[in-house]
């Protein structure tokens, strides 16, 4: 591949969905995107990347994103987010006497990240079936539309599932189903899956009491993630929490939270002087 042609490649998609591809990823490049020359019948990446630029091939642009976006994701990833909801959030949120509350799972790939924060909602309301009078919900939004049609289906092979998920919460809100596992009803009621690009405007999703934008800000440049958590501000109820990747943190992109350390994790919450601009 021509440098020009990886330069064609950086500016498609850091303006289309935020990811910074660095130098020398041209192996990368090139393996992802071997499947979408075969689809649309393409000859070679410069071929594509001109396809690309016209505006021509349906839905090439989004392909190429679907391919190039990294999905890892597993059952209660880093487990301290999960036992602060359970244990700090969810009965501050009942003591403040919320109605309904609000969690947002931004860059859910493939649904286990909401589907965790579910079952923990679950075993709460099971708990404590008063909590909440309305009820909460759970959205969970991303780029991939790969990935999201997997996250709607909620069906998940014995190896995904070994990925973090403890057997109790196997046992309780999981069947069997062939060769997979499907997430039971009363977890999938509550999780909503819509289509999102974290670049553009968030006004339709509503405000939230907790996001969690986990293991995507780094792969944006700094620009992209102080703007994400600007607007992700801006629709975070008073005393909302935001949780980052384990490798993230806030520093030097925004001034907008205060660091809350518990249960050996860190929690963002926005800050009681933040007056949002409407
Ligand atoms: C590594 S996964 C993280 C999944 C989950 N949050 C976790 O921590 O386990 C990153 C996800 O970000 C999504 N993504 C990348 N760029 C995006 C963008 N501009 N808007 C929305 N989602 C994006 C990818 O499709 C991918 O599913």
């Amino acid at each position: 591949m021509s440098e020009e042609d990886y330069r064609g490649f950086q500016a498609f998609l850091a303006e289309s969905c935020g990811i910074v591809l660095g130098e020398q990823k041209q192996y990368l490049l090139s393996t992802r995107l071997r499947p979408v020359l075969e689809e649309y019948g393409y000859a070679s990446l410069r071929e594509l990347l001109e396809h690309l630029r016209k505006g021509v091939g349906l839905g090439l642009r989004e392909r190429v994103v679907d391919a190039m976006t990294t999905n890892e994701t597993y059952w209660f990833r880093d487990g301290h987010p999960f036992e602060l909801l359970a244990t700090a959030v969810l009965p501050e949120l009942e003591r403040r006497r919320c109605p309904m509350p609000r969690i947002w799972s931004a860059a859910c790939s493939s649904g286990q990240e909401p589907y965790s924060i579910s079952i923990v909602v679950e075993d709460y309301l099971r708990a404590r079936p008063h909590a909440f009078p309305g009820g909460v919900q759970v959205v969970g939004t991303d780029i991939s539309p790969t990935m999201l049609k997997k996250a709607r289906a909620g069906l998940y092979y014995e190896a995904e599932i070994q990925r973090g998920l403890p057997a109790p919460a196997r046992e309780r809100y999981f069947r069997r189903q062939r060769d997979c596992w499907e997430v039971a009803p009363e977890i999938r009621a509550r999780v909503r899956f819509l289509d999102l690009n974290l670049l553009k405007p968030y006004a339709l999703l509503g405000r939230f009491d907790m996001i969690f934008c986990r293991n995507v800000l780094i792969y944006f440049s700094s620009e992209s993630r102080r703007d994400i958590l600007g607007r992700m501000a801006r629709i975070l109820n008073p005393g909302g929490y935001l949780v980052l990747g384990a490798s993230e943190s806030l520093s030097g992109h925004t001034d907008e939270f205060q660091m809350v350390r518990a249960g050996g994790g860190i929690l963002y919450r926005l800050r009681e002087s933040f007056a949002p601009r409407r």
